[in-house]
């Protein structure tokens, strides 16, 4: 199968594990990338059968819209059913790399408030360590420098991800050649550099459930 079927099976299947839960006031968070665009394209078939959505970007609000599915503020919302979405890297215990598409920052806030985080991902994504993709840090402009001398301290290249603005109004740091080997302290370590909005790694608050397309169909991992 083609990487795009794969994300195709995924889409379907997150359908299938949200639809028996969904009821008219439930609020689902949807995720940011092809994948997760594609389970909004099929998300537009249940409309009726929820009450709206939280978006982790303005691109993924967009989409919604355009299907008619009613987009919340996350202030104005008090439970978050689900949040679906992509990753760059997932391993074993499903902590992710993600923010390949820029939308790190508000894809944690979202998972964050969700009951439970579905990851929905074609097999390419699955790997032994986390690093292999540049891992995305979210600074303050005016801290970009700081931030990324600090990261080559920590053994990373940081590469300024140029022209890019984030829905937040910030920039972004890609980390090459860092391979991480414990997710969790290295994502709360990030964290505590000065101007650091958010760092891409999703260990302290990983997926509840995988959902990998593989070509022997898809693998759901708890
Ligand atoms: C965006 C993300 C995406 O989930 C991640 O980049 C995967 O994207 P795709 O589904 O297009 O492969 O984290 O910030």
């Amino acid at each position: 199968m083609t990487q795009d079927e794969l994300k195709d099976a995924v889409a379907a299947a997150a359908i299938d594990e949200v639809r028996p839960c969904l009821e008219r006031d439930s609020v689902l968070g949807i995720g940011t990338g092809s994948t997760a665009n594609r389970f909004i394209d099929r998300l537009a078939l249940l409309r009726d059968d929820f009450r709206g959505a939280v978006a982790s970007s303005e691109a993924s609000a967009e989409r919604l819209r355009g299907h008619g599915i009613e987009v919340f503020e996350l202030n104005s919302v008090g439970t978050v059913l689900f949040y679906i979405d992509g990753a760059d890297e997932v391993n074993a215990h499903l902590h992710l790399i993600k923010g390949g598409g820029g939308a790190l920052t508000r894809e944690k806030i979202v998972a964050a408030c969700a009951e439970r985080f579905i990851c929905i991902a074609d097999a390419s994504k699955r790997v032994e360590r986390l690093g292999e993709f540049p891992l995305p840090v979210e600074v303050i402009p005016m801290a970009r420098s700081y931030v990324a001398r600090e990261l080559v301290r920590l053994g990373a290249d940081p590469v300024y991800r140029e022209g890019v603005i984030t829905d937040n109004g910030n920039q972004i740091l890609d980390c090459y050649d860092f391979p991480i080997d414990d997710p969790l302290a290295m994502e709360a370590r990030l964290n505590g550099i000065v101007g650091v909005v958010t760092n891409g790694l999703f260990a302290a608050r990983g997926a509840d459930v995988l959902l990998l397309g593989t070509d022997r169909g898809v693998e759901r991992i708890t």
